[in-house]
């Protein structure tokens, strides 16, 4: 096959390709499969003669796709049409996270969910519940069964929420501390302290939400911040005091590593900033900006701060599963010459290799994964993809005719979906998904 992978730890786009390679896993005591070698197939044959080995000419393998935020009973959400997100949010999203009361509904939900992400290649997620902490249980039960890498927490929302998703100060708190002492470092999974935005959590709440976020360091951190410009006024409102919007979750202890907010498109210098310093992290979700008509995210501004990033879904604000949705979407938001409010920002074409980038090796860094997720590095968990490059017409015929990798690449960035992606091995299982389509083995 060939083999695309990245350098774990360089802050910018630093890729690896072999277009005759040989990608050798092993698992190891603990169960997980880890990449024991990833280079050009001549030299590694001969190292490895006696293994194995399956040939994929013609196929590419890849890093599994990591979606940096997403949702998963927003799953049914998907496509529904309002004026922006706070009706959104109040017509369709807090009535129907009401349903994950109920844990068999969350439990065949999750299992969709999970079937859906895979199927699309996202090996690795961090997820929003719901504010019942029986949501959180059939998500992460699901994810250990699957043996895959997923972060997920309880939301957080005591105000400003309608009954059935509501909850109350002290009980969401233990209820927090209670789910990340069951989940968190347990098989591959890991647990996030979830305020669900700024509006819907009490001084009280977002106090303890910091005071568990400093006990435990390691424990991951998501929310959102700056998407749309009636949420970013409301909140100025109900924070009259704050500098900004970023700035009441850095007041709170909410801005650290391992703290992942979503979409950050209504952000001035000082937070760029403030995210810089705390090494926070931005989860940039393109397709939910354009369907929810939030504006347009400033990568100029991201980059020039020194700010890590990543790609996400955000379903059911965004509208699609597929890394490939997400990464064209990005494309065309990071071409917008302005970002949604009357503000200019610089109009940047991101290659096919930093697009790629932030939806693998990016992403794991903003988690906090770099060398873990994301890269295929010799040691990493061998969590991959790999994809069939002529898998319609017009993929096969736009990536025969590339004459770089570089256009190669972004034949597949804008070209492929699902049906391109072929196999997917999750590291913590036997492989769970492998497409029932005949294998034409081609030599690229
Ligand atoms: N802000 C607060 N909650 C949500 C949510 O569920 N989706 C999006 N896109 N933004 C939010
Ligand atoms: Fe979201």
């Amino acid at each position: 096959a060939s083999l695309l992978w990245f350098d774990p730890d360089a802050d910018h786009p630093c890729h690896r390709f072999e277009s005759d390679g040989l990608l050798a896993t092993a698992r190891d005591a603990d169960g997980v499969q880890r990449v024991v070698a990833i280079g050009d197939w001549a030299t590694l044959r001969r190292q490895f003669p006696d293994v194995p080995v399956a040939d994929r000419r013609g196929q590419l393998i890849a890093p599994g796709f990591i979606d940096l935020h997403i949702h998963y009973p927003q799953t049914d959400v998907i496509g529904s049409p309002a004026e922006g997100l706070l009706p959104w949010l109040e017509r369709y999203t807090f009535p129907h996270e009401a349903r994950f009361a109920d844990a068999a509904y969350a439990g065949e939900v999750a299992r969709f969910f999970w079937d859906e992400l895979q199927r699309q290649g996202v090996t690795t997620a961090l997820v929003f519940a719901t504010s019942h902490p029986v949501s959180v249980d059939a998500l992460l039960g699901e994810a250990e069964a699957r043996g895959l890498r997923c972060i997920a927490g309880k939301v957080l929302q005591d105000r400003h929420s309608p009954d059935g998703v509501r909850d109350h100060t002290e009980q969401s708190l233990q209820d927090t501390e209670a789910l990340l002492t069951r989940w968190h470092g347990r098989a591959r999974l890991g647990y996030a302290i979830t305020p669900r935005f700024a509006p819907s959590c009490s001084d009280a709440q977002m106090q303890g939400a910091g005071a568990l976020a400093k006990r435990y360091p390691d424990v991951w951190l998501q929310s959102h911040v700056a998407e749309n410009v009636d949420e970013v006024r409301w909140v100025r409102t109900l924070y009259p005091h704050d500098r900004s919007y970023l700035a009441v979750y850095g007041r709170f202890g909410l801005l650290r590593e391992r703290a992942v907010y979503a979409h950050g498109i209504y952000l001035d210098a000082d937070d760029w900033a403030l995210l810089a310093d705390t090494r926070a992290a931005v989860a940039v979700s393109p397709t939910s900006n354009l369907f929810l008509g939030s504006g347009f995210f400033d990568y100029a501004a991201a980059r020039a701060a020194g700010v890590r990033l990543g790609l996400a879904s955000d379903v059911g604000g965004g509208m699609s599963f597929s890394p490939f949705a997400t990464m064209r979407a990005a494309y065309t938001v990071a071409r917008a010459g302005v970002r949604g409010d009357g503000a200019a920002k610089t109009a940047v074409s991101l290659s096919p290799f930093d697009l790629w980038w932030q939806h693998t090796a990016g992403a794991a860094q903003a988690l906090g994964l770099a060398g873990v997720v994301g890269s295929l590095a010799v040691g990493s968990e061998a969590d991959f993809v790999v994809l069939d490059p002529a898998a319609t017409p017009l993929l096969a015929r736009r990536t025969a005719q590339a004459e770089s990798l570089a256009q190669w690449l972004f034949a597949l960035v804008m070209l492929a979906d699902d049906r391109a992606v072929r196999e997917v091995h999750i590291a913590g299982a036997a492989p769970t998904h492998s497409a029932a389509r005949p294998q034409h083995a081609r030599n690229m």
